[in-house]
């Protein structure tokens, strides 16, 4: 298997190439800025390219070059660059996306894996969320709140046309919230998890008035790259779409539990309630619990980080890079 990531040097990128080097793959990494800082004790065993998913040549040169057989797509504007800039987020997310899917389908990719987003449903209501959380499956309406989410939702279609009329092999992985090292410094108000890790790391108090109580299928970046490396190698597969999260709720209390078990003379202090004060409308709407039955099904997709496992692991790889 030779695996091109898109957006190699971002979040998901640097843990999916850790992964796959791992497992004795030698990833090429492939992103429009070149900053190494999540990847530098791994940037020798990696290929590293300056290229940009704009640019349908520099793709398809990638693929001939490296012999690439398996894409995993993740290069993508994140909510606030997107609703900064609408057109570049269309650009990337719709065009880049194309790109990729029609270089795919000129040179037999095996398999294309699609970073999606639970922000593709949109608002989580009802049943679904506080205080019954049940389960959020597949099949639940899309109905996106912000452009992050429309793009998604948009890519998956195209990523489900290619498949069907022209056979390559898309598969939508649709993530929970995700906290990772290197998340903090590059999409700073959407993490708040790392924040409170690194603040304690760093002997910083803690303080948020409110939202200890909400519950939130909350993944660490390591199980996004198991789901990535299976989404990817599992053949054959009868299902294209899978959501992906841990399958459980977990609160920023919890979050401050674990910490204070880890640290003990960390200074943290959440308040009681369900909502985060200053949180954006969007997020408010979105906490949830995804169902993982189809993934643990189809891909042998099992979460392996708890949040005592995940927050030690985010400590560790914050030390190993700083
Ligand atoms: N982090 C999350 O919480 C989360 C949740 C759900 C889904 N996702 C999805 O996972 C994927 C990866 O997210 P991430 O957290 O690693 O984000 P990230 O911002 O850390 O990484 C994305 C990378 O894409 C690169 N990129 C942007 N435009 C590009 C272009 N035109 N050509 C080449 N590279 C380009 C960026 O430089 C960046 O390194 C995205 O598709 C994202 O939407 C992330």
């Amino acid at each position: 298997m030779n695996v091109l990531i898109t957006g190699g040097m971002g979040v998901n990128g640097a843990v999916t190439a850790r992964l796959l080097l791992s497992h004795g793959i030698r990833p090429v990494l492939m992103d429009n800025r070149m900053d190494l800082s999540l990847i530098s004790d791994i940037k020798n065993d990696v290929e590293l390219v300056a290229g940009d998913i704009l640019d349908p040549q520099s793709l398809e040169k990638i693929i001939t070059d490296y012999r690439i057989t398996h894409i995993a797509h993740l290069a993508a504007l994140m909510p606030g660059p997107a609703e900064a800039d609408p057109r570049l987020a269309m650009k990337v997310g719709v065009d880049g996306t194309v790109n990729v899917l029609e270089a795919a389908r000129a040179h037999n990719i095996r398999r294309v894996v699609y970073t999606s987003s639970k922000a593709a449903f949109g608002a989580i209501t009802g049943k679904h969320a506080y205080p019954e959380y049940l389960p959020v499956k597949e099949d639940h309406p899309c109905n996106p709140l912000d452009l992050y989410g429309v793009i998604k939702v948009c890519c998956e279609t195209i990523g489900n046309y290619y498949r069907e009329r022209y056979g390559v092999e898309c598969v939508v992985l649709r993530f929970v919230s995700i906290y990772g090292p290197g998340k903090q410094a590059r999409h700073g108000a959407l993490s708040l998890h790392g924040q409170i890790i690194e603040d304690v790391m760093d002997n910083k108090e803690v303080s948020i008035a409110g939202g200890g109580d909400q519950r939130n299928d909350t993944m660490y970046v390591g199980d996004v790259a198991q789901a990535i490396f299976l989404a990817l190698k599992t053949d054959p597969l009868h299902q294209w779409t899978f959501n992906i999260g841990t399958g459980k709720g977990v609160t920023l209390g919890d979050f401050e539990r674990v910490l204070k078990s880890m640290f003990p003379r960390a200074r943290i202090k959440i308040g009681p309630g369900l909502e985060v004060p200053g949180m954006k409308e969007m997020r408010k709407n979105s906490y949830c619990i995804f169902d993982i039955s189809r993934a643990r099904e189809h891909l042998g997709y099992n979460p392996e980080y708890d949040l005592e496992k995940g927050i030690k692991a985010y400590v560790e790889a914050i030390r190993r890079l700083r």
